[in-house]
């Protein structure tokens, strides 16, 4: 060690104000400025993407423009396949997802979607902030992402291009669909043909005659003017569709603890806004509709034949889960 004879290390004191001219720098710069990204498959006007930046802009407000959140709306990053694809890589920080793909990778995640679980939007926001959603979450480690909570669409409805008899149900018609699991056995028990299609290829499918009918919501329904093609929008509000805000699990790590309370604390503001938000605009976009001469249909389970039933029997064995959802779906509805 004959470094340590030095003249320099046998004074300590000199030693030291070394030590912390060294360090100074370190400890005075700013934290490192970083450029986050959000993905997500709806278009600017979609309540989601306004979140998405309301979001960008109070983590840059919160921040001082020390975190910017670049925004990606349309599947501009690709479709969620793709975007699951890029947070498992750590390639994408952020994502707003349906329960589309992520039910491809575990089924469980399609309880969510279980028909006439709830009779009404306030009860789907609840249930979405219960105990059995809430632990569903920890099931999004295994995908490689961290789970922030649950947004919402509107609740589901049907819309037909052609009418349906009195007493008639959905059976024989090409519906679209997601591709999940439980959405496309709901429809087939139905006596239906599913044809899972992403939003943006919606609009020239139905116009085009390629399917009879859709599954969707009363704000995509007014927003593209699907009314205008379609006999009947059915006002089923037979299932809920969940949006799971989710963060690159390989990322999260990289955030320090501080910007990891950060980001959960906006997200949850954000998704919270839309859940409570979704009722209202439901209930906004039916007004719609009937003004601009839409035929709205109240129905029920009826236009699905025994399809409810028969499915509640399959998925309560396939995902067990299921069972306790239903348990606090029950209670809400009390
Ligand atoms: C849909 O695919 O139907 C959909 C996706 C995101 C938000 C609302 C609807």
């Amino acid at each position: 060690m004959a470094f340590l004879k030095h003249r320099f290390f046998q004074k300590p004191r000199a030693f030291a104000l070394a030590l912390t001219a060294l360090a100074a720098p370190a400890l005075a710069s700013p934290a490192l400025a970083e450029d986050l990204r959000i993905g997500l498959i709806t278009p600017p006007p979609h309540q989601w993407t306004i979140a998405a930046n309301h979001l960008a802009a109070e983590l840059s407000k919160e921040t001082d423009g020390r975190l910017s959140l670049a925004v990606f709306p349309s599947g501009q990053l690709g479709n969620e396949a793709q975007m699951l694809q890029q947070l498992q890589s750590g390639a994408l920080d952020l994502a707003f997802l349906t329960v589309g793909e992520l039910t491809s990778r575990d089924e469980t995640f399609g309880i969510l979607t279980a028909p006439w679980l709830v009779d009404t939007g306030e009860q789907a926001a609840k249930l979405l902030e219960g105990p059995t959603a809430t632990a569903l979450q920890d099931r999004l480690g295994a995908l490689g992402l961290h789970g922030l909570g649950y947004g919402m669409a509107g609740m589901r409805i049907v819309l037909l291009a052609k009418p349906l008899d009195d007493g008639g149900t959905v059976a024989e018609r090409k519906i679209r669909t997601v591709p999940l699991a439980q959405e496309l056995d709901f429809w087939t028990r139905a006596g239906a043909a599913p044809t899972p299609l992403p939003l943006p290829e919606l609009f020239d499918a139905y116009t085009n005659g390629q399917i009879d009918g859709m599954q969707l919501d009363l704000e995509g329904t007014f927003n593209n003017r699907y009314h205008n093609y379609s006999a009947v929008v059915l006002d089923t509000r037979h299932m809920i569709f969940p949006m799971v805000a989710v963060a690159s699990a390989r990322k999260w790590q990289s955030y320090s603890e501080e910007d990891r309370a950060l980001i959960t604390r906006l997200v949850t503001t954000e998704t919270a806004r839309i859940r409570a938000a979704y009722p209202q605009i439901d209930a906004d976009y039916r007004v719609k509709l009937v003004e601009a001469g839409a035929s709205v249909v109240q129905a029920g389970p009826e236009i699905f034949g025994d399809a409810v039933t028969g499915w509640y029997e399959a998925w309560r064995e396939k995902t067990p889960l299921l069972v306790q959802l239903e348990a606090e779906a029950k209670a809400l509805k009390e």
